[in-house]
Protein backbone atom coordinates (compact mmCIF):
# COMPACT_ATOMS: atom_id res chain seq x y z
CA UNK A 1 0.00 0.00 0.00
CA UNK A 2 2.58 2.57 0.60
CA UNK A 3 4.77 1.58 -2.59
CA UNK A 4 1.14 2.86 -4.21
CA UNK A 5 1.03 5.92 -2.46
CA UNK A 6 4.63 6.81 -3.57
CA UNK A 7 3.62 9.51 -6.08
CA UNK A 8 5.22 12.44 -6.71
CA UNK A 9 4.30 14.93 -4.67
CA UNK A 10 5.84 18.11 -3.81
CA UNK A 11 5.18 21.12 -1.47
CA UNK A 12 5.44 21.85 1.85
CA UNK A 13 4.06 20.02 4.78
CA UNK A 14 2.98 21.88 8.13
CA UNK A 15 2.49 19.45 11.31
CA UNK A 16 2.36 21.00 14.78
CA UNK A 17 2.77 18.45 17.43
CA UNK A 18 2.27 18.48 20.95
CA UNK A 19 5.68 17.69 23.37
CA UNK A 20 4.64 14.26 24.73
CA UNK A 21 4.65 12.94 20.64
CA UNK A 22 8.14 14.62 19.94
CA UNK A 23 8.84 10.34 21.15
CA UNK A 24 7.61 9.27 17.74
CA UNK A 25 6.38 11.84 14.77
CA UNK A 26 9.78 11.64 14.16
CA UNK A 27 9.85 7.60 13.70
CA UNK A 28 6.22 8.35 11.52
CA UNK A 29 8.11 11.12 9.61
CA UNK A 30 11.32 9.30 8.68
CA UNK A 31 10.05 6.88 5.97
CA UNK A 32 7.03 9.40 4.30
CA UNK A 33 10.17 11.73 4.26
CA UNK A 34 12.29 9.28 2.83
CA UNK A 35 9.61 8.16 -0.06
CA UNK A 36 8.64 11.66 -0.74
CA UNK A 37 11.55 13.66 -0.99
CA UNK A 38 9.98 16.34 -2.94
CA UNK A 39 7.75 17.46 0.40
CA UNK A 40 9.65 19.98 2.52
CA UNK A 41 8.45 18.73 6.05
CA UNK A 42 8.12 21.46 9.15
CA UNK A 43 7.40 20.19 12.40
CA UNK A 44 6.62 22.24 15.36
CA UNK A 45 6.37 21.28 18.87
CA UNK A 46 4.26 22.77 21.29
CA UNK A 47 2.24 22.58 24.05
CA UNK A 48 -1.47 21.56 23.91
CA UNK A 49 -2.87 25.12 23.88
CA UNK A 50 0.03 26.55 21.52
CA UNK A 51 -1.28 23.98 19.38
CA UNK A 52 -4.65 24.68 19.70
CA UNK A 53 -4.13 28.26 19.38
CA UNK A 54 -2.17 27.46 16.00
CA UNK A 55 -5.25 25.01 14.84
CA UNK A 56 -7.81 28.18 15.32
CA UNK A 57 -5.27 30.38 13.14
CA UNK A 58 -5.10 27.73 10.13
CA UNK A 59 -1.61 27.59 10.50
CA UNK A 60 -0.79 23.97 10.09
CA UNK A 61 -1.69 21.21 7.88
CA UNK A 62 -2.36 18.60 10.77
CA UNK A 63 -1.96 18.50 14.29
CA UNK A 64 -0.76 15.61 16.62
CA UNK A 65 -2.28 15.90 19.78
CA UNK A 66 -3.75 13.83 22.38
CA UNK A 67 -7.39 15.81 23.35
CA UNK A 68 -7.89 18.00 20.31
CA UNK A 69 -10.61 20.70 21.02
CA UNK A 70 -14.78 20.31 20.54
CA UNK A 71 -14.79 24.14 19.26
CA UNK A 72 -13.61 23.57 15.86
CA UNK A 73 -14.92 22.33 13.01
CA UNK A 74 -12.04 19.04 12.78
CA UNK A 75 -11.81 15.79 11.34
CA UNK A 76 -9.24 13.23 13.09
CA UNK A 77 -8.05 10.24 12.74
CA UNK A 78 -6.84 8.37 16.04
CA UNK A 79 -4.18 5.55 16.09
CA UNK A 80 -1.87 4.65 19.04
CA UNK A 81 -2.74 4.61 22.70
CA UNK A 82 -0.96 7.07 24.91
CA UNK A 83 -0.42 5.53 28.06
CA UNK A 84 -0.57 8.43 30.86
CA UNK A 85 1.25 6.66 33.38
CA UNK A 86 2.63 8.00 37.55
CA UNK A 87 6.63 8.26 37.95
CA UNK A 88 8.07 8.45 40.57
CA UNK A 89 12.18 8.32 41.90
CA UNK A 90 13.19 4.63 42.09
CA UNK A 91 13.80 5.03 45.43
CA UNK A 92 10.45 6.05 46.53
CA UNK A 93 8.67 3.64 49.26
CA UNK A 94 6.18 2.35 47.19
CA UNK A 95 7.82 1.59 43.99
CA UNK A 96 7.57 -1.70 43.82
CA UNK A 97 3.85 -1.85 45.45
CA UNK A 98 0.16 -2.36 44.02
CA UNK A 99 -1.06 0.65 45.74
CA UNK A 100 -4.41 2.86 45.94
CA UNK A 101 -3.62 6.92 44.32
CA UNK A 102 -4.93 7.59 48.08
CA UNK A 103 -1.83 6.07 48.99
CA UNK A 104 0.07 9.31 47.13
CA UNK A 105 -2.01 12.23 48.83
CA UNK A 106 0.69 12.99 51.43
CA UNK A 107 3.00 12.81 48.27
CA UNK A 108 4.19 16.24 46.72
CA UNK A 109 2.97 16.11 43.26
CA UNK A 110 5.03 18.01 40.15
CA UNK A 111 2.57 18.94 36.98
CA UNK A 112 3.31 20.37 33.52
CA UNK A 113 2.70 24.09 33.03
CA UNK A 114 -1.07 25.00 32.57
CA UNK A 115 -1.82 24.41 28.54
CA UNK A 116 -0.38 21.37 28.84
CA UNK A 117 -2.63 18.13 27.62
CA UNK A 118 -0.77 15.81 29.89
CA UNK A 119 -2.00 18.57 32.54
CA UNK A 120 -4.97 18.79 31.33
CA UNK A 121 -5.92 14.84 31.09
CA UNK A 122 -3.89 14.32 34.91
CA UNK A 123 -6.29 16.90 35.81
CA UNK A 124 -9.48 15.44 34.94
CA UNK A 125 -8.73 11.80 35.91
CA UNK A 126 -8.32 13.14 39.41
CA UNK A 127 -11.37 15.04 39.12
CA UNK A 128 -12.89 12.11 38.07
CA UNK A 129 -11.55 9.83 41.44
CA UNK A 130 -12.14 12.87 43.79
CA UNK A 131 -8.23 12.93 44.63
CA UNK A 132 -6.79 16.19 45.51
CA UNK A 133 -2.76 16.08 44.43
CA UNK A 134 -0.62 18.12 47.03
CA UNK A 135 1.42 20.08 43.82
CA UNK A 136 4.59 21.94 44.59
CA UNK A 137 5.61 22.35 40.90
CA UNK A 138 4.80 23.08 37.48
CA UNK A 139 7.63 22.75 35.07
CA UNK A 140 7.61 23.16 31.43
CA UNK A 141 8.49 20.38 29.66
CA UNK A 142 8.46 16.46 30.09
CA UNK A 143 12.57 16.65 30.24
CA UNK A 144 12.20 18.87 33.84
CA UNK A 145 9.49 16.59 34.89
CA UNK A 146 11.62 13.20 34.59
CA UNK A 147 14.48 15.19 36.15
CA UNK A 148 13.08 16.48 38.68
CA UNK A 149 11.43 13.23 39.47
CA UNK A 150 14.30 11.37 39.61
CA UNK A 151 16.36 14.10 41.85
CA UNK A 152 13.09 13.17 44.35
CA UNK A 153 11.93 16.72 44.05
CA UNK A 154 8.52 14.62 43.59
CA UNK A 155 5.70 12.61 41.43
CA UNK A 156 4.18 12.96 38.01
CA UNK A 157 1.93 12.04 35.65
CA UNK A 158 3.23 11.82 32.58
CA UNK A 159 3.26 9.97 29.07
CA UNK A 160 4.84 6.57 29.23
CA UNK A 161 6.07 7.54 25.99
CA UNK A 162 8.24 10.10 27.61
CA UNK A 163 10.10 7.64 29.61
CA UNK A 164 10.23 4.29 27.68
CA UNK A 165 10.32 6.08 23.93
CA UNK A 166 11.45 2.68 23.13
CA UNK A 167 7.59 1.81 23.76
CA UNK A 168 6.72 3.36 20.25
CA UNK A 169 5.31 1.54 18.12
CA UNK A 170 3.58 0.10 21.61
CA UNK A 171 2.80 -3.46 23.06
CA UNK A 172 -0.45 -2.33 23.23
CA UNK A 173 -3.88 -3.99 21.30
CA UNK A 174 -5.53 -0.87 20.08
CA UNK A 175 -8.63 -2.64 19.16
CA UNK A 176 -11.97 -3.16 21.28
CA UNK A 177 -10.99 -4.37 24.76
CA UNK A 178 -7.98 -2.57 24.94
CA UNK A 179 -5.15 -4.15 27.29
CA UNK A 180 -2.45 -2.23 28.61
CA UNK A 181 0.52 -5.27 29.18
CA UNK A 182 2.00 -2.83 31.63
CA UNK A 183 5.71 -1.32 31.72
CA UNK A 184 8.56 -2.83 29.80
CA UNK A 185 12.03 -2.36 29.04
CA UNK A 186 12.84 -1.15 33.11
CA UNK A 187 16.11 -0.70 32.34
CA UNK A 188 15.75 1.95 30.77
CA UNK A 189 13.99 3.87 33.44
CA UNK A 190 16.10 2.78 36.01
CA UNK A 191 19.21 4.04 34.08
CA UNK A 192 17.23 7.54 34.49
CA UNK A 193 16.32 6.96 37.91
CA UNK A 194 12.64 6.78 38.00
CA UNK A 195 10.20 3.86 37.82
CA UNK A 196 6.42 3.78 37.21
CA UNK A 197 3.84 3.42 39.91
CA UNK A 198 1.76 0.36 40.36
CA UNK A 199 -1.70 2.60 41.00
CA UNK A 200 -5.28 1.52 40.49
CA UNK A 201 -6.81 3.41 38.17
CA UNK A 202 -3.62 4.11 35.69
CA UNK A 203 -2.27 4.81 33.61
CA UNK A 204 -5.26 6.59 32.12
CA UNK A 205 -5.11 5.38 28.35
CA UNK A 206 -5.96 8.46 25.94
CA UNK A 207 -5.33 7.62 22.23
CA UNK A 208 -3.54 9.89 20.12
CA UNK A 209 -5.25 11.77 17.02
CA UNK A 210 -4.25 13.40 13.88
CA UNK A 211 -6.53 16.33 13.21
CA UNK A 212 -7.35 18.85 10.58
CA UNK A 213 -9.46 21.30 9.97
CA UNK A 214 -12.30 20.52 7.83
CA UNK A 215 -12.93 23.83 6.51
CA UNK A 216 -9.68 24.25 4.65
CA UNK A 217 -8.32 21.80 1.67
CA UNK A 218 -6.19 19.23 2.39
CA UNK A 219 -2.89 19.35 0.39
CA UNK A 220 -1.48 17.11 -2.00
CA UNK A 221 1.03 16.25 0.51
CA UNK A 222 -0.94 16.17 3.61
CA UNK A 223 -3.40 13.37 2.21
CA UNK A 224 -0.71 11.77 1.22
CA UNK A 225 0.95 11.88 4.28
CA UNK A 226 -2.24 10.41 6.52
CA UNK A 227 -2.80 7.50 3.68
CA UNK A 228 0.51 6.86 4.54
CA UNK A 229 -0.44 7.32 8.37
CA UNK A 230 -3.03 4.80 7.63
CA UNK A 231 -1.47 2.24 5.98
CA UNK A 232 1.37 2.05 8.20
CA UNK A 233 -1.30 1.34 11.44
CA UNK A 234 -2.72 -1.01 9.99
CA UNK A 235 0.14 -3.28 9.81
CA UNK A 236 0.03 -5.69 12.17
CA UNK A 237 1.66 -5.15 15.50
CA UNK A 238 4.54 -7.33 16.93
P1 LIG B 1 1.24 18.35 26.15
O1 LIG B 1 0.85 17.12 25.26
O2 LIG B 1 1.14 17.92 27.57
O3 LIG B 1 2.62 18.67 25.70
O4 LIG B 1 0.30 19.51 25.86
C1 LIG B 1 -0.22 16.29 25.48
C2 LIG B 1 -1.40 16.59 24.57
O5 LIG B 1 -1.93 17.69 24.63
O6 LIG B 1 -1.79 15.74 23.77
Amino acid sequence: RIAEINGLVSGRLRIAAVTTAEYFVPDLLGPFAAAHQGVEIELAIENRDRVVGRLHQGIDDLAVMMMPPDDLPLERIQFQINPLVIIASSKHALIDKKIELSELSNDRWLMREPGSGTRMAAEQHFDELGFKPNVVMSLGSNEAIKHAVAAGLGIAVLSQLAVQPALWPGRYTTGAGTQHNGPSDTSVLLQAGLGIMQVNNFPILRRWSVVWRKDSPLSAAARHFLDYLQASQSEPKV
